[in-house]
């Protein structure tokens, strides 16, 4: 059997760290606000160049906190895909605003040449997602956000270590949001997340934001003013233990972005059957390959023929936002690239244990259908 993702191998190659820092933190006596957070927070600041950053409960909610942050609410408006995964747009529902969708290019990124046209009066930020790994434009969205006086957030869910233009990604608009949810690039054994920003404001607002409105000017120090909200906030924690597993797999994430670049590699060398699209990686860019995702009309049959192989493919996503029952809004009638791309496409795996047999069994059963 091959999966679309498994972490069993990674797990057993790291076991004895990942037990002996669990350990380490239970037997600390501190599971929350602890020195496994301040390190981890002070790594991914690193290896993102962003100049501050918090770590919060998951991705969804570092997307809710940064637009908490901006005072986003009921009368705005938020542009973003319809063909990212559902969080995006939770987030925004969550504080009240609207959404406004825009339609995606072939290379399932935001279509920038729509963009201006769909920006109104109301229109307070952006979010624009690196989906799959792969950065959005971010000098031609800036462009645009400066012109309308626009917030961006990116979303960075699936993209970390990803560049534009050798710069970070994350570090282009007012916050980056990043997910640790265990499939992801980094990911943790649970739930995560983070917010990159360069503007201490942001920064010191989500720290309150993430913990009930309380002041936290050193996490270190959490209990100075304990139980004195100083505003309105939510609980948005990442746990000590979260905190040292991603403080071991962190290590790990060059040498994996560059095992998720060659399994990339080896489907687009191998893969030669005319009816299966490959992806696009823009240039300027570098794409990480949370998931390598083909198109083809013939979705169903490869499927079914996979299946029978014991080749479990998954989609990312079948439905777009806009057709969800929850999102439903037949007002976004321009979407035509995205619908006609959820129709086609499947990712093949990226995951960088899994063993190059199985990537080279997909490629000859894909080929051979
Ligand atoms: C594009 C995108 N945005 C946001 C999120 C939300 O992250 P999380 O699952 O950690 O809440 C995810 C992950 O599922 C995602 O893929």
């Amino acid at each position: 059997m091959i999966k679309s993702w498994d972490y069993l191998n990674e797990y057993l190659l790291i076991k004895d760290k990942i037990q002996k820092s669990i350990d380490g933190v239970l037997k600390g006596g501190n599971l929350f606000f602890g020195k496994e957070l301040d390190k981890f927070e002070k790594n991914f600041l690193k290896i993102n160049n962003a100049k501050y950053g918090v770590a919060v409960g998951s991705g969804t909610d570092a997307i809710y906190l940064s637009l908490k942050a901006l005072n986003i609410g009921y009368g705005d408006e938020v542009i973003t895909v319809a063909n990212t995964a559902i969080p995006t747009v939770s987030a925004i529902i969550s504080t009240g605003a609207t959404v406004k969708f825009i339609d995606i290019g072939n290379d399932f990124l935001i279509n920038i040449n729509k963009l201006e046209k769909a920006i109104s009066k109301k229109t307070k930020v952006l979010i624009p997602v690196h989906l799959y790994g792969q950065s959005c434009n971010m000098k031609k969205i800036i462009k645009i956000a400066k012109k309308y006086k626009l917030k961006i957030i990116e979303d960075c869910a699936q993209a970390q270590g990803a560049k534009f233009m050798n710069k970070n990604i994350g570090t282009f608009g007012i916050t980056g949001c990043f997910s640790f949810y265990p499939t992801k690039i980094l990911g943790a054994y649970g739930d995560g997340g983070f917010v990159t920003t360069n503007s201490k404001k942001i920064f010191q607002k989500i720290k309150r934001l993430r913990f009930y409105g309380m002041e936290q000017s050193d996490s270190s120090k959490w209990w100075n003013k304990r139980y004195y909200a100083v505003e309105n906030g939510t609980n948005s924690r990442m746990s000590e233990i979260q905190a040292s597993i991603l403080n071991i797999k962190i290590k790990y994430l060059n040498q994996n972005i560059k095992r998720r670049r060659e399994i990339a590699k080896m489907y687009n060398d191998g893969i030669k059957n005319p009816c299966i699209i490959k992806p696009i990686e823009n240039k300027n860019n570098l794409h990480v390959y949370h998931l390598y995702v083909v198109a083809s009309k013939n979705r169903k049959t490869i499927l079914k023929k996979m299946k029978k192989e014991k080749i479990i493919l998954g989609i990312q996503y079948p439905y777009p936002i806009h057709k969800m029952k929850a999102y439903k809004n037949s007002k976004f009638k321009n979407l035509t690239n995205t619908e006609k791309q959820a129709k086609k496409i499947f990712s093949l795996p990226t995951y960088p244990l899994i063993e190059n047999y199985k990537i080279k069994k997909i490629i000859k059963i894909l080929n051979s259908i």
